[in-house]
Protein backbone atom coordinates (compact mmCIF):
# COMPACT_ATOMS: atom_id res chain seq x y z
CA UNK A 1 0.00 0.00 0.00
CA UNK A 2 2.20 3.40 -1.57
CA UNK A 3 0.70 6.08 0.72
CA UNK A 4 2.24 9.80 -0.40
CA UNK A 5 2.58 12.30 2.33
CA UNK A 6 2.12 15.72 1.59
CA UNK A 7 2.26 17.81 5.11
CA UNK A 8 1.91 20.96 3.19
CA UNK A 9 2.35 24.23 5.02
CA UNK A 10 1.23 26.11 8.73
CA UNK A 11 0.11 23.28 11.00
CA UNK A 12 -0.15 20.64 7.72
CA UNK A 13 3.28 19.27 8.93
CA UNK A 14 2.44 18.70 12.94
CA UNK A 15 -0.69 17.03 12.17
CA UNK A 16 0.27 14.70 9.99
CA UNK A 17 2.96 13.30 11.70
CA UNK A 18 0.43 12.24 14.61
CA UNK A 19 -1.66 10.92 11.75
CA UNK A 20 1.42 8.80 10.52
CA UNK A 21 2.22 8.07 14.14
CA UNK A 22 -1.07 6.39 14.20
CA UNK A 23 -1.20 4.92 10.95
CA UNK A 24 2.62 3.05 11.92
CA UNK A 25 1.37 1.76 15.09
CA UNK A 26 -1.36 -0.34 12.66
CA UNK A 27 1.63 -2.56 11.93
CA UNK A 28 0.36 -2.88 8.23
CA UNK A 29 2.64 -2.82 5.33
CA UNK A 30 2.38 0.64 4.42
CA UNK A 31 4.96 2.27 2.19
CA UNK A 32 5.42 5.91 2.84
CA UNK A 33 7.01 8.97 0.92
CA UNK A 34 6.97 11.92 1.76
CA UNK A 35 6.98 15.54 -0.51
CA UNK A 36 7.00 19.38 -0.30
CA UNK A 37 3.62 21.16 -1.31
CA UNK A 38 1.96 23.98 -0.86
CA UNK A 39 3.85 27.17 0.12
CA UNK A 40 6.68 25.03 1.13
CA UNK A 41 7.17 23.64 -2.37
CA UNK A 42 7.29 27.15 -3.47
CA UNK A 43 9.60 27.98 -1.05
CA UNK A 44 12.37 25.35 -1.90
CA UNK A 45 11.90 24.91 -5.66
CA UNK A 46 9.81 27.75 -7.19
CA UNK A 47 6.44 25.95 -7.74
CA UNK A 48 3.61 24.57 -5.07
CA UNK A 49 3.14 22.01 -7.01
CA UNK A 50 6.32 20.57 -8.22
CA UNK A 51 6.56 17.96 -11.27
CA UNK A 52 8.17 15.43 -8.92
CA UNK A 53 4.98 15.90 -6.38
CA UNK A 54 3.01 15.34 -8.78
CA UNK A 55 4.24 12.13 -10.14
CA UNK A 56 4.69 10.93 -6.09
CA UNK A 57 1.17 11.64 -5.83
CA UNK A 58 -0.20 9.56 -9.05
CA UNK A 59 1.66 6.98 -8.48
CA UNK A 60 0.25 6.23 -4.77
CA UNK A 61 -2.82 4.37 -3.96
CA UNK A 62 -3.57 7.06 -1.48
CA UNK A 63 -2.28 10.63 -0.65
CA UNK A 64 -2.38 11.72 2.71
CA UNK A 65 -2.51 15.98 2.82
CA UNK A 66 -2.25 18.16 5.56
CA UNK A 67 -3.11 22.05 4.34
CA UNK A 68 -1.60 24.56 2.44
CA UNK A 69 -1.42 28.22 2.49
CA UNK A 70 0.14 30.94 4.27
CA UNK A 71 -0.62 35.00 4.05
CA UNK A 72 2.93 35.42 2.71
CA UNK A 73 1.97 34.16 -0.32
CA UNK A 74 -1.18 36.65 -0.91
CA UNK A 75 0.39 38.23 -3.25
CA UNK A 76 2.01 35.80 -6.17
CA UNK A 77 0.10 35.70 -9.08
CA UNK A 78 -2.18 33.37 -8.65
CA UNK A 79 -0.56 30.07 -10.53
CA UNK A 80 1.99 30.03 -8.08
CA UNK A 81 0.28 30.15 -5.14
CA UNK A 82 -0.17 27.84 -2.60
CA UNK A 83 -3.49 26.79 -3.14
CA UNK A 84 -2.84 25.84 -6.21
CA UNK A 85 -1.08 22.66 -5.04
CA UNK A 86 -4.52 21.66 -4.18
CA UNK A 87 -6.17 22.20 -6.88
CA UNK A 88 -3.73 20.76 -9.54
CA UNK A 89 -3.70 17.75 -7.24
CA UNK A 90 -7.36 17.11 -7.60
CA UNK A 91 -7.69 18.31 -11.08
CA UNK A 92 -4.96 15.78 -11.97
CA UNK A 93 -6.02 12.93 -10.39
CA UNK A 94 -9.41 13.70 -11.62
CA UNK A 95 -10.22 13.80 -7.83
CA UNK A 96 -14.23 14.73 -8.06
CA UNK A 97 -16.03 13.25 -5.15
CA UNK A 98 -15.61 14.98 -2.54
CA UNK A 99 -16.91 13.47 0.82
CA UNK A 100 -17.32 15.65 4.20
CA UNK A 101 -18.74 13.85 7.11
CA UNK A 102 -20.13 16.03 9.98
CA UNK A 103 -20.55 14.10 12.94
CA UNK A 104 -20.78 15.65 16.47
CA UNK A 105 -19.13 12.96 18.79
CA UNK A 106 -21.42 12.81 22.10
CA UNK A 107 -18.40 14.01 24.19
CA UNK A 108 -18.48 17.21 21.80
CA UNK A 109 -21.56 18.08 21.83
CA UNK A 110 -20.90 21.12 24.73
CA UNK A 111 -17.72 22.10 22.53
CA UNK A 112 -20.03 23.28 19.06
CA UNK A 113 -21.37 26.63 19.45
CA UNK A 114 -24.81 25.09 18.67
CA UNK A 115 -27.53 24.30 21.78
CA UNK A 116 -26.75 20.59 22.61
CA UNK A 117 -30.27 19.33 21.54
CA UNK A 118 -29.54 20.54 18.09
CA UNK A 119 -27.01 18.62 17.36
CA UNK A 120 -26.46 15.53 19.50
CA UNK A 121 -26.73 12.57 17.38
CA UNK A 122 -25.95 15.15 14.38
CA UNK A 123 -24.56 12.52 11.35
CA UNK A 124 -24.56 14.48 7.97
CA UNK A 125 -22.61 13.68 4.71
CA UNK A 126 -21.69 16.31 2.57
CA UNK A 127 -20.92 15.44 -1.16
CA UNK A 128 -19.01 18.04 -2.21
CA UNK A 129 -17.97 18.17 -6.60
CA UNK A 130 -14.50 19.17 -6.44
CA UNK A 131 -13.44 19.36 -9.92
CA UNK A 132 -15.71 21.59 -11.87
CA UNK A 133 -17.80 25.28 -10.90
CA UNK A 134 -16.35 28.28 -10.58
CA UNK A 135 -13.22 27.11 -8.95
CA UNK A 136 -12.52 25.57 -12.48
CA UNK A 137 -13.68 28.67 -15.05
CA UNK A 138 -11.96 30.94 -16.70
CA UNK A 139 -10.53 33.88 -14.21
CA UNK A 140 -9.04 36.97 -15.31
CA UNK A 141 -8.05 40.00 -12.53
CA UNK A 142 -5.12 41.70 -11.35
CA UNK A 143 -3.73 38.24 -10.64
CA UNK A 144 -4.07 36.14 -13.02
CA UNK A 145 -1.00 35.19 -15.75
CA UNK A 146 -2.87 32.64 -18.46
CA UNK A 147 -3.17 35.71 -20.06
CA UNK A 148 -0.63 38.25 -18.36
CA UNK A 149 -0.83 40.11 -15.41
CA UNK A 150 -3.48 43.11 -15.19
CA UNK A 151 -1.97 45.18 -12.43
CA UNK A 152 -4.23 48.26 -13.14
CA UNK A 153 -7.44 45.88 -14.08
CA UNK A 154 -10.52 47.55 -13.07
CA UNK A 155 -12.61 44.59 -13.13
CA UNK A 156 -11.88 40.88 -12.52
CA UNK A 157 -14.39 38.18 -13.39
CA UNK A 158 -14.59 33.69 -13.43
CA UNK A 159 -16.35 31.95 -15.14
CA UNK A 160 -18.64 29.49 -13.24
CA UNK A 161 -19.61 26.14 -15.56
CA UNK A 162 -20.69 22.40 -15.14
CA UNK A 163 -21.07 19.90 -17.46
CA UNK A 164 -24.01 17.38 -17.90
CA UNK A 165 -21.66 14.32 -17.52
CA UNK A 166 -19.87 16.24 -14.21
CA UNK A 167 -23.39 16.67 -12.80
CA UNK A 168 -24.29 13.43 -13.31
CA UNK A 169 -21.08 11.31 -11.93
CA UNK A 170 -21.35 13.19 -8.73
CA UNK A 171 -25.16 12.98 -8.63
CA UNK A 172 -24.61 8.77 -8.91
CA UNK A 173 -21.89 9.32 -5.89
CA UNK A 174 -24.48 10.85 -3.83
CA UNK A 175 -27.49 8.44 -4.16
CA UNK A 176 -25.24 5.55 -4.24
CA UNK A 177 -23.91 6.96 -0.50
CA UNK A 178 -27.67 7.60 0.49
CA UNK A 179 -28.47 3.86 0.09
CA UNK A 180 -26.48 2.73 2.80
CA UNK A 181 -27.42 5.95 4.67
CA UNK A 182 -31.34 6.92 5.43
CA UNK A 183 -31.95 7.38 1.76
CA UNK A 184 -32.33 10.91 1.35
CA UNK A 185 -30.58 13.05 -0.61
CA UNK A 186 -30.67 16.90 -1.08
CA UNK A 187 -29.28 18.64 -3.93
CA UNK A 188 -28.11 22.44 -3.29
CA UNK A 189 -28.25 24.62 -6.02
CA UNK A 190 -28.85 28.50 -6.65
CA UNK A 191 -31.38 28.20 -9.01
CA UNK A 192 -33.50 31.18 -8.36
CA UNK A 193 -30.70 33.05 -10.02
CA UNK A 194 -28.09 31.17 -11.95
CA UNK A 195 -28.47 29.36 -15.08
CA UNK A 196 -25.46 26.51 -14.10
CA UNK A 197 -27.21 25.59 -11.20
CA UNK A 198 -30.84 25.23 -12.65
CA UNK A 199 -28.60 22.96 -15.08
CA UNK A 200 -27.57 20.91 -11.82
CA UNK A 201 -31.11 20.63 -10.63
CA UNK A 202 -32.46 19.42 -13.73
CA UNK A 203 -29.73 17.11 -14.14
CA UNK A 204 -29.68 15.51 -10.38
CA UNK A 205 -33.30 14.98 -10.91
CA UNK A 206 -33.45 13.08 -14.09
CA UNK A 207 -30.41 11.04 -12.63
CA UNK A 208 -32.53 10.72 -9.74
CA UNK A 209 -35.38 8.62 -11.92
CA UNK A 210 -32.63 6.19 -11.34
CA UNK A 211 -33.25 5.86 -7.93
CA UNK A 212 -36.53 5.56 -7.08
CA UNK A 213 -35.69 4.44 -3.25
CA UNK A 214 -33.86 7.48 -2.50
CA UNK A 215 -35.78 10.56 -1.42
CA UNK A 216 -34.40 14.10 -3.34
CA UNK A 217 -35.05 17.22 -2.37
CA UNK A 218 -33.76 20.36 -3.75
CA UNK A 219 -32.66 23.74 -1.69
CA UNK A 220 -31.40 26.89 -2.22
CA UNK A 221 -27.80 27.50 -0.99
CA UNK A 222 -29.41 30.46 1.04
CA UNK A 223 -31.73 28.65 2.72
CA UNK A 224 -28.98 25.33 3.41
CA UNK A 225 -27.15 27.84 5.45
CA UNK A 226 -30.02 28.81 7.23
CA UNK A 227 -31.37 25.06 7.92
CA UNK A 228 -28.25 23.87 8.97
CA UNK A 229 -27.72 26.02 11.97
CA UNK A 230 -31.52 26.23 12.48
CA UNK A 231 -32.55 22.11 12.16
CA UNK A 232 -28.89 20.40 11.26
CA UNK A 233 -30.07 16.98 11.78
CA UNK A 234 -32.78 16.90 9.05
CA UNK A 235 -30.30 16.54 6.54
CA UNK A 236 -28.64 13.28 5.63
CA UNK A 237 -26.76 13.44 2.07
CA UNK A 238 -26.35 16.69 1.03
CA UNK A 239 -24.94 16.97 -2.55
CA UNK A 240 -23.40 20.37 -4.24
CA UNK A 241 -21.02 22.54 -6.33
CA UNK A 242 -17.95 22.92 -5.36
CA UNK A 243 -18.12 26.31 -4.15
CA UNK A 244 -21.26 25.87 -2.27
CA UNK A 245 -19.70 22.73 -0.90
CA UNK A 246 -16.83 24.66 0.59
CA UNK A 247 -18.72 27.35 1.94
CA UNK A 248 -21.38 24.68 3.66
CA UNK A 249 -19.25 22.32 5.10
CA UNK A 250 -16.88 24.86 6.96
CA UNK A 251 -20.25 26.00 8.26
CA UNK A 252 -21.27 22.31 8.81
CA UNK A 253 -17.94 21.66 10.78
CA UNK A 254 -18.80 23.70 13.78
CA UNK A 255 -22.16 21.43 14.31
CA UNK A 256 -19.67 18.83 15.32
CA UNK A 257 -18.02 20.82 18.03
CA UNK A 258 -14.58 22.63 16.40
CA UNK A 259 -13.71 22.69 12.41
CA UNK A 260 -10.51 20.51 14.05
CA UNK A 261 -13.07 17.32 14.18
CA UNK A 262 -13.65 17.39 10.30
CA UNK A 263 -12.19 14.66 7.84
CA UNK A 264 -12.62 14.33 4.24
CA UNK A 265 -12.10 11.85 1.27
CA UNK A 266 -11.15 13.55 -2.21
CA UNK A 267 -12.14 10.10 -4.71
CA UNK A 268 -11.53 9.54 -8.58
CA UNK A 269 -13.21 7.17 -10.16
CA UNK A 270 -10.96 4.41 -9.48
CA UNK A 271 -11.07 5.17 -6.00
CA UNK A 272 -7.58 6.61 -5.56
CA UNK A 273 -8.41 8.95 -3.01
CA UNK A 274 -6.97 12.14 -1.03
CA UNK A 275 -7.39 12.39 2.30
CA UNK A 276 -7.37 15.42 4.86
CA UNK A 277 -9.01 17.92 6.27
CA UNK A 278 -11.17 20.07 5.64
CA UNK A 279 -9.51 22.51 7.79
CA UNK A 280 -6.61 24.74 6.63
CA UNK A 281 -3.23 25.67 7.47
CA UNK A 282 -4.27 27.45 10.40
CA UNK A 283 -0.43 29.80 9.90
CA UNK A 284 -1.40 31.73 12.91
CA UNK A 285 -1.27 28.78 15.64
CA UNK A 286 1.03 26.57 13.42
CA UNK A 287 4.62 25.66 15.34
CA UNK A 288 2.49 26.05 18.85
CA UNK A 289 1.64 22.27 19.40
CA UNK A 290 -2.04 23.21 19.82
CA UNK A 291 -3.68 22.09 16.52
CA UNK A 292 -6.27 19.43 16.97
CA UNK A 293 -4.69 16.50 15.21
CA UNK A 294 -8.03 14.27 14.86
CA UNK A 295 -9.62 15.38 11.69
CA UNK A 296 -6.57 14.82 9.73
CA UNK A 297 -6.20 11.31 11.87
CA UNK A 298 -9.79 10.33 10.97
CA UNK A 299 -9.10 11.53 7.27
CA UNK A 300 -6.65 8.47 7.62
CA UNK A 301 -9.40 6.46 8.75
CA UNK A 302 -11.21 7.12 5.52
CA UNK A 303 -7.95 6.35 3.54
CA UNK A 304 -8.04 2.72 5.08
CA UNK A 305 -11.57 2.50 4.53
CA UNK A 306 -12.00 4.03 0.57
CA UNK A 307 -8.81 3.25 -0.87
CA UNK A 308 -7.05 1.03 0.90
CA UNK A 309 -9.41 -1.47 1.43
CA UNK A 310 -8.55 -1.56 5.41
CA UNK A 311 -12.17 -1.25 6.94
CA UNK A 312 -11.33 -2.78 10.32
CA UNK A 313 -7.96 -0.59 10.32
CA UNK A 314 -10.30 2.23 9.99
CA UNK A 315 -12.94 1.23 12.42
CA UNK A 316 -9.77 0.60 15.10
CA UNK A 317 -8.99 4.52 14.11
CA UNK A 318 -12.47 5.72 14.98
CA UNK A 319 -12.94 3.86 17.92
CA UNK A 320 -9.73 5.00 19.43
CA UNK A 321 -10.78 8.72 19.00
CA UNK A 322 -14.07 7.88 20.80
CA UNK A 323 -11.91 6.80 23.64
CA UNK A 324 -9.54 9.42 23.94
CA UNK A 325 -12.92 12.11 23.96
CA UNK A 326 -14.10 9.61 26.64
CA UNK A 327 -11.04 10.12 28.62
CA UNK A 328 -11.71 13.67 29.01
CA UNK A 329 -8.67 14.50 26.51
CA UNK A 330 -9.01 17.82 24.22
CA UNK A 331 -7.09 19.77 22.62
CA UNK A 332 -7.67 23.96 22.79
CA UNK A 333 -10.29 24.23 20.15
CA UNK A 334 -12.57 21.19 21.96
CA UNK A 335 -11.86 22.35 25.38
CA UNK A 336 -14.47 22.84 27.74
CA UNK A 337 -14.19 23.47 31.80
CA UNK A 338 -13.84 19.84 33.60
CA UNK A 339 -12.45 18.74 30.62
CA UNK A 340 -8.48 17.82 29.93
CA UNK A 341 -6.49 19.95 27.55
CA UNK A 342 -3.88 18.25 25.76
CA UNK A 343 -1.04 19.37 22.72
CA UNK A 344 -1.04 18.11 19.23
CA UNK A 345 1.77 15.64 20.27
CA UNK A 346 0.23 14.54 23.47
CA UNK A 347 -3.56 13.61 21.45
CA UNK A 348 -1.53 12.05 18.98
CA UNK A 349 0.34 9.61 21.43
CA UNK A 350 -3.19 9.20 23.18
CA UNK A 351 -5.00 7.55 19.89
CA UNK A 352 -1.66 5.41 19.60
CA UNK A 353 -2.56 4.24 23.17
CA UNK A 354 -6.32 3.61 22.66
CA UNK A 355 -5.13 1.99 19.89
C1 LIG B 1 -10.95 23.30 1.20
C2 LIG B 1 -10.10 24.54 1.12
C3 LIG B 1 -9.60 24.70 -0.32
C4 LIG B 1 -10.82 24.90 -1.19
C5 LIG B 1 -8.56 25.82 -0.54
C6 LIG B 1 -7.35 25.66 0.36
C7 LIG B 1 -8.14 25.92 -1.97
O1 LIG B 1 -10.79 25.64 1.57
O2 LIG B 1 -10.46 22.21 0.87
O3 LIG B 1 -12.11 23.41 1.59
O4 LIG B 1 -11.30 26.03 -1.34
O5 LIG B 1 -11.30 23.92 -1.74
MG1 LIG C 1 -12.69 25.17 2.43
Amino acid sequence: MKIAVLPGDGIGTEIVAEAIKVLKALDLPFQMETALVGGAAFAAHGHPLPDATLKLAKEADAILFGAVGDWKYDNLERHLRPEQAILGLRKNLGLFANFRPAICYEQLVDASSLKPELVAGLDILIIRELTGDIYFGQPRGRRTSVDGLFPGAEEAFDTMRYSKPEIERIAHVAFQAARKRSKRVTSVDKANVLETFQFWKDVVSEVGKQYPDIALDHMYVDNAAMQLVKAPKKFDVIVTGNMFGDILSDEASMLTGSIGMLPSASLNASNQGLYEPSHGSAPDIAGKGVANPLATILSAAMMLRFSLNQESAAQRIEAAVQSVLRQGLRTADIYSEGTTRVSTLEMGNAVVKAL
